[in-house]
């Protein structure tokens, strides 16, 4: 089965060069140029553990970079639709990509003999794929749907920084479509690549309403650790890291998506949480919870801020340390990354930044220029510095030790993640989370 793929970001990238890796005839396309050829060489464009190596394993086998959508119709049996899904300013997601690679698919499918599976992984609210996609791929192609072309609904519940285990590995396949044999068709396939994986099949708008039921769950557990933990931080002697632990252990509960800190951030929960509070206000459903989460995580943010004035006082020409800007370790996406917009308010406060992360610092001089300074070692992030906030818990930020803090002008260290509480430094500590 020849599979093509459009849209090389995350998902489609780590995708491509997974099948490719095993052998699957695989096409992949961008309508980044520059993107695209720096894919063809082995290079991807941005940071994922493991990805290099798998995608050069896969240009030595089965993936093949294109800049021509027209073969892909003619001649893929599968054409998976991986392109972004960005947010507007209401929340709403800008389907323009999705509605453009679906178009070009129609006008090619228009003047072909092939009857491909277009798969849609890209993220997008319940009905999108049965009430715009479709009526494009019926106008563009003057094909009939279920006879000369399947639409299936295929989300993606990959991590980054674990993006291709998560693709070699998914805990289920999703399948939304109708009963034919287009769905049969991409059943044998996906077990055929992951063997022991359950295939949920259900209709198009379900698949869709699973993957914001997914992640709205995912954020709604991190509201309610952090709510939890600023109510531990009033408590003398408390800590939200014992409560967590503890309850993670009712099987009913679990104890993953339980650790407190600065708000989640990222490229989906921050926006996938929106889009379902504007789906749902636009079906006249005042999402009661789903509004409470994403205020208790915007509040996060100066909760965090609060923290370092009690720790620092004024802010005012203050020396202030940020440690993480990538919104999770091993990724260099800064994209709704928490420190990112901690940086944006301290700097209003007018005190000088100097920041330090493994591997988002030249993301982040695009946002920042010359504001900010950009430290290339942890010692020199911490000389002179009146503050240390640590946001991101890479791992070389538990090392932290008393060389370093001898560095420092003041000891203050702001942790948003406790990845320090069980150190004896000599410091004045806030975690948050910790009465
Ligand atoms: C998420 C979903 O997990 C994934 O299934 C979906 O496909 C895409 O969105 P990702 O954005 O890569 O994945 O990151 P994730 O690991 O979920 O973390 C998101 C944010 O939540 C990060 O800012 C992280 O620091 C924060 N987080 C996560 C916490 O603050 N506490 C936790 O316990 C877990």
């Amino acid at each position: 089965m020849k599979v093509g793929i459009i849209g090389l970001g995350f998902v489609g990238l780590s995708f491509a060069s997974v099948l490719g890796s095993k052998n699957y005839s695989t096409l992949g396309f961008d309508s980044d140029k520059k993107k695209s050829s720096q894919i063809k060489n082995g290079k991807p464009p941005f940071y994922e553990p493991y990805l290099e190596e798998t995608l050069n394993q896969a240009l030595r086998k089965g993936l093949e970079i294109t800049d021509n959508i027209a073969t892909m119709v003619k001649s893929c049996q599968l054409i998976f639709v991986t392109v972004g899904t960005p947010q507007g300013n209401d929340g709403s997601i800008d389907l323009s990509m999705v509605k453009s690679a679906v178009e070009e698919i129609g006008k090619h499918l228009k003047y072909s003999k092939n009857k491909p599976i277009i798969v849609i992984k890209s993220t997008v609210v319940p009905g999108t794929a049965l009430d715009v996609l479709l009526p494009i791929l019926v106008s563009k192609s003057r094909k009939k749907p279920g006879k000369d072309f399947g639409l299936i609904t295929n989300p993606e519940f990959l991590r980054e920084s674990m993006a291709i285990s998560d693709t070699v590995n998914p805990h289920a396949i999703v399948l939304g479509g109708t009963k034919d044999r287009f769905m049969n068709a991409i059943k044998k396939f996906y077990e055929n690549l992951h063997k022991n994986t359950p295939i949920i099949a259900t209709n198009n708008q379900t698949a869709e309403m699973i993957k914001y039921t997914n992640n709205s769950f995912l954020a709604t557990k991190i509201s309610f650790i952090n709510q939890i933990s600023n109510i531990c931080q009033l408590i003398p002697g408390a800590n939200v890291e014992d409560v967590a632990r503890t309850i993670g252990l009712d099987p009913r509960i679990g104890h993953l998506f339980l650790n407190a800190g600065p708000g989640y951030g990222g490229s989906c929960l921050p926006k996938d949480v929106a889009a379902i509070i504007n789906f749902s206000n636009s079906l006249g459903i005042n999402p009661l919870l789903l509004n409470a989460v994403k205020q208790v995580n915007d509040y996060q943010l100066k909760h965090v801020i609060l923290t370092i004035k009690r720790a620092a006082g004024t802010l005012k020409k203050k020396r202030i340390t940020v440690l993480g800007l990538a919104f999770k370790p091993d990724t260099d996406d800064i994209r709704d990354s928490v420190s990112i917009k901690l940086i944006q308010s301290l700097l209003k406060q007018g005190a000088k930044i100097i920041v330090h992360d493994p591997k988002a610092i030249e993301n982040t001089k695009n946002i920042f220029k010359e504001k900010i300074s950009y430290a290339e070692s942890l010692d020199d992030a911490l000389r002179k510095s009146q503050c240390c906030v640590i946001i991101t818990p890479w791992k070389e930020y538990s090392k932290i030790n008393e060389r370093h803090l001898q560095l420092m002008e003041k000891r203050i260290i702001v942790d948003t993640r406790r990845i320090l509480n069980n150190s004896k430094l000599k410091m004045n500590y806030y975690p948050i989370g910790i009465g």
